[in-house]
């Protein structure tokens, strides 16, 4: 499974690049927001350190208007990944995108009809929001296994990259279930290096180390 990162924050992509642990890069008018920066600057940044797919979203709501921002967007670099919202206008967009050959990634999908509709226009990613399904009591997770059913009984090659991912169980079950990629905040990522054995067993080894008086260096 890919590992995209979900934020515009340049500092914290260029830490977890550096470990090799970025496949690519998700942004959103939100994640825009938090950066403080300025969405062409910022993206052009992060494609300067991550070579795979960057996603950057329109925000624009009529096709023709999202196509020439997504033209725009894609003049960035290389790897600009055309995010666009699952609309009937978006839907319109990725398909003129997509034979453009630009990457688009669907966004704000909730039901596996829409990943159907994205994958039929064309979509190199459809992105399943896993959290704000999970937020209003239904399983996000049952989304992802749906679509990996659908998109394998079609022989569909749009990529399932699982979104809204908040916890490491998320990441988990994403993997189980066979999401080609999941992208998540840096602090999410992080925390599945974490583990309450793995802080007790180093505790432990530390105090018993520091009993034989030996030192390495
Ligand atoms: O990739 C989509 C993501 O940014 C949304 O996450 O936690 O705001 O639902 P969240």
């Amino acid at each position: 499974m890919k590992f995209f990162v979900d934020t515009a924050d340049v500092a914290a992509i260029a830490e977890l690049n550096d470990l090799g642990m970025v496949d690519g890069v998700t942004t959103n008018p939100s994640l825009i927001l938090k950066s403080g920066r300025d969405i062409l600057e910022v993206t052009k940044e992060i494609c300067s350190i991550v070579s795979g797919p960057v996603s950057a979203e329109v925000v624009a709501l009529t096709a023709d208007e999202m196509i020439a921002e997504g033209r725009k967007l894609a003049e960035i670099a290389e790897n600009i990944t055309v995010k666009v919202p699952l609309t009937w206008d978006g839907l319109k967009t990725c398909k003129v995108l997509s034979a453009e050959g630009r990457m688009v990634n669907v966004t704000l999908c909730f039901s596996a009809n829409q990943a159907l509709l994205a994958a039929k226009a064309g979509a190199t990613f459809i992105s399943p929001f896993i959290g704000r399904l999970d937020d209003i009591n239904l399983d996000g997770m049952d989304l992802i296994a749906d679509i990996r059913q659908i998109y394998d009984n079609y022989g569909f090659d749009t990529q399932i990259l699982a979104a809204s991912v908040r916890t490491a169980n998320h990441v988990t079950q994403c993997a189980l279930v066979g999401a080609d990629v999941m992208t998540a905040p840096p602090s999410v990522i992080k925390s599945l290096a974490t583990h309450v054995l793995t802080d007790k067993g180093l505790d432990q080894f530390m105090k018993d180390w520091a009993k034989t008086g030996q030192k390495i260096l």
